[in-house]
């Protein structure tokens, strides 16, 4: 790439290539320039031959033009929303809705008796979301491997392997059921928590499931730019990159050839979900069910919105087509208007990026992904100055992070399916540091032990606080493993009728036997 040095001082550019000239980095100077963007190489002729290398290399890799048209886009073309509020809006058919919390139990049962029957025939595969940086939360590893204190001090990964492993035991069960029941697990980094991500499962054994059946991929990156549109540098050789959102997964999908490997493991259907998500039923047979009853190519799990004002997006129409609108800009009376049958929210799906996808959705993405949106995070980016190279660490927002989100998509399907369920039962998030009591590890504790006190107890058993459990928030310290029950089934036979004293922690069924009385 880099040919025989000369002495020249390239005029045109004005940066001195003589230790590493070559048409090739000139050329690429050129481009940058034509691009605006030839500060890029402001700090060029301080660089060592390997940092000279390294920044061509990266900016080589960059498809500048590309990422010109991408802020062009995310700062010219505002919302359709924003001028015209309600009269685009509309709630969502009835035809594409249904929620748990309204059907039968036989309803429940039969689409979990589909959803398994596909888990059976090795037709589902899982997409796990976790390329975030959790900033929030504040803790230096991939939030996956938080420690949200449970008393077996399982991880979020270990918590979401082992529904993986139970749920492949009861679709093993179906009549029917292939000889090796498999829900392969793609789980989707970034640049950021990929070695941590890799190592930690590496170092935990894959929590029991086969690793052939675990497929690491990574989501692409693009440069932070200034308000004006200037990349900007996080060193004097390097650009400043960050993650491009949850949205990046499906040109990940296809470009690191996972498409491929679902197309080869003949996989028809797909659960996506974001990692922090301590109640997340992965791979739920209820929801892959009900959205393949349906015959929807793409679905949303939803849960209810607490109240008018909430501040959360839901799923609904915008001109026509199915989309997640912010809580922002929806006017107030919008929010509040509600449904005359039956008193609910009009616009109450409030979206939980919990997605259901047939593998033919995935694959046709590319043909519209050029007309997908790019969204603006306003942050405070390190950066250094662009005339002395010191190195900047901001106090104030200085620049733009490009990302796309996951539901993006949504305007683009056929047959989309939307499905509301408790959120008591399937929604924790965790968002934020330790003690600020939202969305922080103490909720999400809090929300698992009180599921599993609510699985027993739903199971005809009775939990008896123990004088030694320091109950958090008056909740009973019961920890049942998802290898003992995925959502509260097969707990009955062995619990009706008999007591469990806590604080206990319940890692197999064999423990449960032992521990009831
Ligand atoms: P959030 O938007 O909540 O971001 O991600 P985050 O990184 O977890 O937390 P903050 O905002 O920095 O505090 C929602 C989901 O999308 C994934 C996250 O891992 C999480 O599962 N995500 C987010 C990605 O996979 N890639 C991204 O670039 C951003």
């Amino acid at each position: 790439m880099i040919a025989a040095p000369t002495a020249s001082l390239n005029v045109n550019t004005g940066v001195n290539t003589s230790n590493s000239n070559s048409d090739d980095v000139r050329q690429l100077i050129e481009r940058y320039q034509a691009a605006g963007q030839g500060h890029l190489f402001n700090f060029y002729d301080d660089l060592n031959d390997d940092e000279k290398a390294k920044l061509v290399s990266q900016l080589e890799a960059l498809n500048v033009e590309r990422v010109n048209r991408i802020h062009q886009k995310a700062t010219t073309c505002p919302s359709p929303m924003l001028n015209n509020q309600s009269a685009t809006l509309a709630p969502l058919p009835e035809e594409c809705f249904d929620s748990v919390l309204e059907a039968s139990k036989d309803k429940t049962q039969e689409w979990r008796t589909v959803g398994l029957n596909q888990i059976s025939q090795n037709k589902v595969a899982v997409i796990l979301l976790a390329g975030g940086q959790g900033t929030r939360l504040g803790s230096s590893a991939p939030k996956g491997c938080y420690d949200i204190n449970l008393p077996s001090n399982k991880s979020l990964f270990q918590i979401q392997a082992e529904r993986i492993f139970k749920l492949q035991q009861l679709a093993q069960q179906q009549p029917g059921a292939v000889a090796n029941v498999i829900i392969p697990w793609y789980v989707m980094t970034s640049g950021p928590t990929r070695p941590a991500t890799v190592a930690f499962f590496q170092e935990n054994n894959y929590f029991g499931l086969s690793s052939d059946n675990i497929v690491f991929f990574e989501q692409g990156t693009l440069p932070c730019l200034t308000f004006d549109g200037k990349i900007m540098m996080e060193s004097k050789s390097q650009v400043a990159v960050a993650p491009d959102g949850n949205g990046g997964v499906y040109a990940a999908l296809r470009g690191t050839g996972v498409l491929a490997n679902m197309a080869e493991r003949k996989i028809e259907y797909l659960h996506a979900y974001c990692v922090d998500n301590c109640l997340v039923r992965v791979a739920d047979p209820v929801f892959i069910g009900y959205c393949v009853s349906k015959n929807a190519d793409c679905g949303a799990k939803v849960v209810r919105k607490n109240t008018p004002d909430e501040p959360v997006g839901v799923v609904c129409l915008r001109n026509a087509a199915f989309n997640v609108v912010e809580y922002s800009e929806i006017d107030e009376d919008v929010a509040h208007a509600t449904n005359p049958k039956n008193g609910q929210l009009l616009y109450s799906a409030a979206n939980i990026v919990n997605h259901f996808y047939t593998t033919d959705f995935l694959n046709k993405v590319e043909s519209f992904e050029g007309d997908l949106e790019y969204h603006i995070a306003r942050k405070k980016i390190k950066t250094v100055d662009m005339q002395t190279g010191d190195v900047i660490a901001p106090k104030q927002v200085n620049g733009m992070k490009l990302e796309m989100f996951v539901f993006d998509v949504f305007p683009f399907t056929e047959r989309m399916a939307v499905f509301e369920v408790d959120r008591r039962e399937e929604f924790s998030p965790l968002k934020n540091a330790p003690g600020t009591g939202v969305d922080c590890p103490e909720t999400s504790r809090r929300d698992i032990l009180q599921q599993n006190v609510r699985f027993f107890e739903a199971a005809g058993g009775k939990v008896v606080v123990g004088e030694d459990d320091i109950q958090a928030e008056g909740t009973p310290t019961l920890e049942l493993s998802p290898l003992v029950t995925y959502s509260g089934e097969g707990l009955a036979e062995i619990v009706a009728g008999k007591s469990i004293k806590t604080p206990v922690r319940v890692h197999s069924l064999e423990e449960l036997k032992r521990a009831v009385f």
